[in-house]
């Protein structure tokens, strides 16, 4: 491939995002020939590492957490070569020297043609000191080749996200910041643009005509597990539905882009989000649901309630689940809500985004012909399922006229039969091609931001005496079954399949 030599600076070289998905990702890439002919990368952190130390622990995080298993010996032989560590402690800032020295030798010897990527696997409190580092030692000056990568939490709500949108945007260009939400990458998210732009199909009928309402479901199994301290602070409106929800939800809702441009696809986003219909202080109990869960049994094993999590507050006033409805003010989507649902220690992890039409304008059927009759349905289903199913009705084979809901299905797996990149490999390699179409834009996080915040502030208002609870392994808080079933319709979910 034709890439730029590449620099990549990891800081939490040693951090747990290094160690599952940044590692493995670029190892992945290199292995299926994506990597640029010359590039290094240089994990930093506070603790001491030789080069070839790093490189076992490097190595042993790939094999664990790579999806293609363990490493084959004689790629990792030329891939552990390009791997450097560079003990840098963000909090002296004079170890910046050694990093400046280590990134600009390498530099000069791969020419002035070499990008830099800064990519910040740390705590958000540590992105301002990291950026004004990086600037005060002249890492960032190459505005064509030096890149930022950050991760979410971007900010932790609109008036820090817009604090920390202002000292990036002292620093660097927005053609240089890399937001990255990782469900930008994942396959079947980036099919959505497929499906709805390369098919004349499907557009004529997405609008309130012939739909009746959208569902956003991303339900998750497991607990907070040991990321309570994060978690603590944050809770599922913050964690989820600000920034992946929300994301889905543009993609259902753009307008068409004139082209495959970054700036063009993010400008028809970011207007879904300008388009939302606030929620008013006043309809907040009936917009939008929390919940937190109870201790309960998961696959035969008993689990803590969200309360006694390590890192958790005993009187904890934090959301482990969250289901808003929405609406877009415009002339496509007028009065058709959108229901966006998430939590922690569900029932099922599973991301589904559930298109429902209108019903037939009149029905020739008889009643007993019609018994399990369902109006059409386009299910976009984002994991552990990779699919989407279009639910027609059909006859079913007899002497009588008796309707069915049937499945047309387009699964990956049986498609195409081969594995899919991992979001990160995705996200990394645009990073390195300079493309930001699968990135967030700083006016995407604050619109974003000032979506829930009359939900966040409504909701630490009104602190824990009665807090929602639901047990593990259930669909959540009653609340939320009401949230929808008030407007007669219920969530819907897929059934999962038996691997193997
Ligand atoms: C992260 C959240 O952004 O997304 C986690 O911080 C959540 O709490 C995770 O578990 C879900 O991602 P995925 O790819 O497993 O669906």
């Amino acid at each position: 491939n034709n890439l730029h030599p590449t620099i990549f600076v990891i800081f939490g070289g040693t951090g747990d995002l290094n160690k599952r998905k940044l590692a493995p990702a670029l190892y992945n890439l290199y292995t299926e020939g994506y990597m640029p002919e010359k590039f290094s990368i240089i994990g930093t952190g506070r603790t001491t590492f030789t080069n070839e130390k790093y490189r076992d622990v490097i190595l042993e995080n790939i094999n664990e957490f790579s999806r293609n298993g363990k490493v084959k010996k004689e790629k990792w032989d030329t891939f552990e070569s390009n791997i450097l560590y560079c003990a840098t402690d963000i909090t002296t800032p004079k170890t910046f020297e050694s990093l400046k020295a280590t990134v600009e030798g390498l530099q000069k010897e791969y020419g002035k043609e070499t990008q830099v990527i800064y990519y910040l696997a740390v705590a958000p409190n540590f992105f301002p000191l990291i950026a004004e580092c990086l600037c005060k030692y002249k890492l960032t000056e190459d505005e064509d080749n030096c890149r930022i990568v950050i991760e979410k939490p971007f900010g932790h709500d609109l008036e820090s996200s817009k604090e920390l949108n202002l000292l990036l945007s002292k620093i660097f260009t927005e053609k240089q910041i890399y937001r990255i939400d990782h469900y930008l990458g994942k396959e079947t998210v980036q099919n959505m643009m497929a499906f709805r732009f390369a098919n004349s199909l499907f557009e004529p009928l997405w609008n309130r005509t012939y739909i009746e309402h959208i569902q956003i479901s991303v339900t998750e199994q497991l607990g907070v597990g040991d990321r309570g301290g994060y978690y603590e602070g944050a809770g599922a409106l913050r964690d989820m539905i600000q920034n992946h929800l929300l994301q889905l939800l543009c993609l259902v809702g753009m307008e068409a882009p004139i082209s495959f441009d970054a700036d063009e696809i993010r400008n028809r986003k970011v207007e879904v989000l300008q388009a939302m219909r606030p929620i008013k202080p006043e309809d907040i109990s009936t917009h939008a649901v929390r919940g937190q869960y109870t201790k309960g049994w998961v696959e035969g094993k008993e689990v803590p309630g969200y309360r006694s999590e390590k890192g958790v507050d005993k009187d904890s006033n934090t959301e482990t689940f969250a289901a808003i409805k929405f609406f877009i003010d415009n002339w496509r989507w007028q009065g058709i809500p959108f229901y966006l649902r998430t939590g922690k220690r569900l029932n099922q992890t599973s991301s589904i985004i559930t298109i429902q039409f209108k019903d037939v304008p009149h029905h020739i059927f008889s009643a007993r012909s019609t018994e399990t009759w369902q109006q059409n349905r386009l299910i976009i289903s984002i994991q552990p399922e990779m699919s989407i199913r279009l639910q027609v009705q059909a006859k079913r084979p007899g002497l009588k006229m008796v309707l069915n809901p049937v499945d047309m299905v387009f699964d990956y797996k049986g498609t195409y039969n081969t594995d899919t990149p991992e979001a990160y490999e995705t996200l990394l390699l645009d990073a390195m091609n300079g493309d930001q179409t699968l990135f967030m834009r700083g006016d995407q996080v604050d619109a974003a931001w000032e979506l829930v915040m009359p939900i966040l502030n409504a909701w630490e208002n009104k602190k824990s005496l009665s807090f929602p609870n639901y047990s593990a392994d259930s669909w959540g808080p009653e609340d939320a079954e009401a949230l929808i079933a008030r407007d007669g319709f219920h969530w819907f979910t897929l059934p999962l399949k038996e691997e193997g």
